[in-house]
């Protein structure tokens, strides 16, 4: 397993896309489980399989297409991740947050991040969509920052702040959006697991407890990163099942996926109404 990336590792994927593509993004999207879609609404894309960029990670869950699409959305050049890598697939810290680090190095300013999560919160329902407003990074706390080892003076700071991981003038775009669109936008705290086991009754009371509205299993390291790398941040959640505190419901993946369907056009409206706010 790679715990670290040299620039010059970076840098060479970089390359690699760049040689691919002329097109300079100034935004990143990164879909996730479910959400894959949105892609096919970009214009003018190119296409370029994870497996083709060296160094890149390749993502095994179903539901993850595994492609990097850059095109035109709502006016703005977009990089859009189809499909995102996972921690509990078996890849370090660093492989999963290195796309990141190939947006901040291609110029890219604004990451807007999507996730399947499962609703804490006893108010949510599948369905629904919540802006994130913040997120407990569990992983970091057990040691899995994706920040460890040697850092790049270059591309961010030893000790980053945290205090708002998720740009308050995003999500006032987000709410716009929303209100123009009659989108019951939920907002919350996203807590970020390893996965790949959903949680137990126990884990979601605790959850609950901690101040969580939501849970999945993606996403945190992925803005630690992009706010080290002075990115302005943007998430969503789409609630793909209701968390099981009691134990009397059975979470599938198949399910998550199903949901993704409803969530879609909502998180589509909501991230074409911010990109036409930019
Ligand atoms: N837990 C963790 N991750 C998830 C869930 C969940 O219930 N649903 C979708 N992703």
């Amino acid at each position: 397993m790679i715990s670290h990336f040299s620039l010059d590792q970076i840098d060479e994927s970089v390359a690699a896309l760049q040689a691919r593509t002329s097109k300079r993004p100034r935004v990143a999207i990164i879909l996730g489980s479910g959400l894959n879609d949105l892609a096919a609404s970009v214009k003018s894309p190119d296409a370029i399989s994870f497996g083709e960029l060296p160094h890149f990670p390749v993502s095994t869950v179903f539901g993850h297409a595994g492609r990097i699409v850059i095109g035109e959305l709502e006016g703005q050049t977009v990089f859009v991740m189809q499909g995102r890598i996972h921690f509990y697939e078996g890849y370090s810290m660093a492989q999963v947050t290195l796309p990141i680090r190939i947006m901040q190095r291609l110029g890219v300013e604004i990451l807007i991040v999507t996730n399947a999560a499962g609703g804490v919160n006893p108010d949510y329902v599948p369905g629904d969509v919540m802006l994130i407003t913040d997120n407990l990074n569990f992983l970091g706390m057990m040691g899995h920052n994706p920040l460890m080892g040697p850092n790049y003076d270059e591309i961010g700071p030893r000790f980053p702040d945290m205090s708002r991981p998720y740009d308050r003038d995003l999500c006032a775009l987000a709410r716009t959006a929303a209100s123009k669109n009659n989108i019951n936008l939920r907002e919350g705290v996203y807590a970020g697991v390893s996965g790949p086991s959903f949680e137990g009754p126990a884990d979601l009371r605790f959850l609950r407890m901690a101040g969580a509205d939501a849970v999945g299993m993606s996403t945190v390291p992925e803005v630690i990163v992009a706010r080290h790398g002075n990115m302005r941040v943007l998430g969503f959640s789409g609630i793909s099942n209701k968390a099981n505190l009691d134990g009397s419901t059975v979470t599938t993946h198949e399910e998550v996926i199903e949901a993704g369907k409803i969530i879609t056009p909502k998180i589509e409206k909501l991230i074409r109404g911010v990109l036409q706010r930019l």
